[in-house]
């Protein structure tokens, strides 16, 4: 059994990765502030013996040394997420993605001096990448951002901070990190709210409302089932080769999103239909995306084999259902 602590823990990602952890058999400590996770995500556990709740901002040093002392693994998850979120709050984003993960591993340092070492992973992004042209990417590609102008860059630059500072602390002081780097995840629980993509066109199919597509649809995304990518990264973090490795985690089937919306509305069974609108109209005028993002698994299949068992549909259709649910 293994102290554990989860950065983030009420997020979508994070909620699936405790229920895979309290399955495992290990106590779990989850700090959240709540800013775009909640605490009914985790409903279920919130009364269990080897569970706590702490509602708290890991940007603050205090509570970040007393999170991390007596912890076995740190899962730091937290994190401003979501293209529409991060278009409009830029100096928030850098706040929160780059801090953290400072305090934490600093925290992690001083265990470390006082003989104790605590295995960290770094939720990181496949933003990272920026807008590399390759059709595929592996880790060891380009950093390709746009102009400081458009603030969207600013999530995957702030991520990618982070996979320096954890990387230095992992050379300079044998800090034991994992990074990995997330491609679309999916699933049970995720939120519309902040730009994702498969909720919201799920929830306004579910409404038989029109399915709102940027720009033409034609730009592809791989997406993977969110206990795919929770089960990839525990098995990774058991790891040894792992350790001070940066690591694609998704799936590489891409499809268009235009396709996508076409697969809600039949696997939803609903009239919808499909509206088109700008980047400019859905953002503002300074907006730059990425046509496509696909990624290179061999890493991660040497480490632990392919990470992905679910299909598209049989995802499309587990968020349906979690959909109709009524909201707790
Ligand atoms: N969902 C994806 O497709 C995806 C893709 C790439 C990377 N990621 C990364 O995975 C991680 C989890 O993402 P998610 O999709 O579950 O998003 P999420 O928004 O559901 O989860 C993030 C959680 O962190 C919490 N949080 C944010 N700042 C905090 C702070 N300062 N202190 C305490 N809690 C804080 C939020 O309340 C939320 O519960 C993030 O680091 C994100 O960058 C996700």
């Amino acid at each position: 059994m293994k102290e554990i602590l989860i950065t983030g823990g009420a997020g979508f990602i994070g909620s699936h990765l405790c229920q895979k952890l309290l399955d495992d058999g290990h106590r779990i400590t989850v700090v959240d502030d709540e800013s775009t996770g909640a605490r009914s995500n985790l409903e279920r556990f919130l009364d269990y013996e080897q569970f706590e709740f702490v509602n708290g901002d890991v940007s603050c040093p205090d509570l970040v040394d007393d999170l991390v002392n007596e912890k076995d693994h740190i899962y730091h998850l937290a994190a401003a997420v979501g293209v529409a979120l991060i278009a409009r709050q830029p100096i928030a984003t850098i706040e929160r993605n780059i801090h953290p993960t400072q305090l934490i591993l600093s925290s992690l340092r001083k265990q470390h001096e006082a003989g104790r070492t605590v295995r960290m992973f770094l939720a990181s992004t496949s933003e990272v990448y920026g807008k590399n042209p390759k059709a595929t990417w592996n880790e060891q590609d380009d950093l390709v951002f746009g102009a400081t102008t458009k603030a969207r860059w600013s999530y995957g630059a702030s991520k990618a901070i982070d996979e320096f500072l954890a990387l230095a602390s992992y050379r300079q002081y044998g800090l034991p990190v994992v990074i990995g780097r997330f491609f679309n995840v999916v699933g049970p629980r995720q939120s519309g709210a902040y730009g994702m993509v498969l909720p919201r066109f799920v929830e306004a199919a579910l409404r038989n409302d029109p399915l709102v597509i940027h720009d033409d649809g034609q730009q592809t995304r791989c997406f993977a089932h969110v206990n795919d990518i929770v089960n990839a990264v525990v098995r990774l973090m058991d790891e040894q080769d792992a350790v001070g490795e940066v690591i694609n985690i998704g799936s590489d089937h891409p499809i268009t999103i235009e396709q996508l919306a076409q697969r809600v509305i039949t696997l939803a069974g609903s009239n919808s239909q499909l509206q088109y609108q700008s980047y400019r109209e859905a953002y503002d005028d300074d907006f730059e995306d990425i046509r496509h993002r696909v990624p290179e698994l061999d890493k991660i299949t040497r480490l632990i084999g392919n990470p992905i068992t679910r299909d598209l549909d049989s995802i499309i259709t587990d968020v349906i259902a979690d959909k109709k649910q009524p909201s707790v």
